[in-house]
């Protein structure tokens, strides 16, 4: 009797598991962004949200937790239930430099899950307008001939504007003021108002604004120029050569997410990624969608 009320039990938990794998998601997800809104991991944040929402059937919502460098945002993630209703967005700054540079409390190899790759774009050297140099060899005699003055924004230390502008001073053998924020968002409205000089800015976040003319546009950090905005030379070309820098972006959720729900997420991220739509946003905002995405070896349809 005692063998025939637990195998009843265990049949009922089986389809209580099974009828909510079929039925997630039930209610709205949730994207953390660990940087600011406006910046280009938001931009990026906002277009994937919106298009796996609609191949999941409910409402993606677009939360940014930050500060750290995105270090506070990526823990709320590592730490959140693992039921597939909260997924992180991240890119090179967040969950590479970051474990590099920073003491945390967790472990983005062993706290995360990763969904996939979603797409990369080079950072751009710009400044203000108000600065006189006209091409990036102006630019560094510039910075030269101020650098007590010269301030460049940052996502926060050791994040990849913060890096992009190391690497450039030690190429360059210049010095300048570092000013963080928290995310690339914040740090442009200051560039805009003419509050900073410098940035390191990848390009889905500065290009629009190139584009308007509201900043310029030096050089940009990889071997090839973006298609969108073909009239930007790379570092190569503009007398810097080899500062290539790339800013993935990528999805995670925490580690013990159920496997149907991963499954899930990564079929409406495939979704978003070959909408047509999508691919020409991003290719608006300078980023490349990887071919391969190393996620995929998962074999999810
Ligand atoms: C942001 O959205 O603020 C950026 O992705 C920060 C960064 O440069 O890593």
């Amino acid at each position: 009797m005692k063998n025939r009320f637990s195998i009843v039990l265990a049949f009922l938990a089986a389809s209580i598991t099974s009828a909510s794998a079929q039925s997630f998601p039930s209610h709205p997800l949730t994207i953390v962004v660990p940087f600011a809104a406006g910046g280009p991991t938001d931009t990026i944040a906002r277009i994937m949200a919106d298009r796996m929402g609609r191949a999941l059937g409910q409402t993606v919502i677009v939360e940014n937790t930050t500060g750290a460098a995105g270090t506070i945002g990526v823990g709320r993630v590592a730490r959140a239930t693992p039921d597939g209703y909260t997924i992180g967005i991240g890119n090179w700054s967040s969950h590479v430099l970051n474990p590099a540079v920073y003491q945390l409390r967790y472990d983005v190899l062993t706290d995360l899950e990763p969904i996939s790759l979603i797409a990369n774009n080079p950072q751009l050297i710009v400044s203000k307008n108000g600065v006189p140099a006209k091409d990036l060899k102006g630019l560094i005699a510039w910075v030269k001939a101020n650098q007590d003055h010269v301030t460049q924004g940052t996502a926060g230390a050791g994040s990849a504007s913060h890096i992009g502008g190391i690497f450039f001073q030690n190429m360059t053998g210049t010095k300048f003021q570092f000013v963080p924020y928290r995310g690339a968002g914040p740090f442009m409205q200051d560039l805009l108002a003419g509050n900073i000089d410098l940035a390191f800015d990848q390009a889905a976040n500065s290009l629009p604004q190139v584009r308007a003319g509201q900043i310029r546009a030096y050089a940009m950090t990889a071997k090839t120029r973006i298609v969108s905005a073909p009239e930007i030379p790379t570092v190569d070309e503009a007398g810097l050569p080899g500062l290539y820098i790339a800013v993935w972006h990528g999805l995670w959720v925490p580690k013990g997410t159920p496997a149907d729900a991963i499954a899930k997420i990564l079929t409406a991220t495939r979704d978003a990624l070959s909408d047509l739509a999508v691919q020409h946003r991003f290719m608006e905002l300078g980023q490349e969608i990887p071919a391969a995405r190393p996620a995929d070896a998962r074999g999810a349809s």
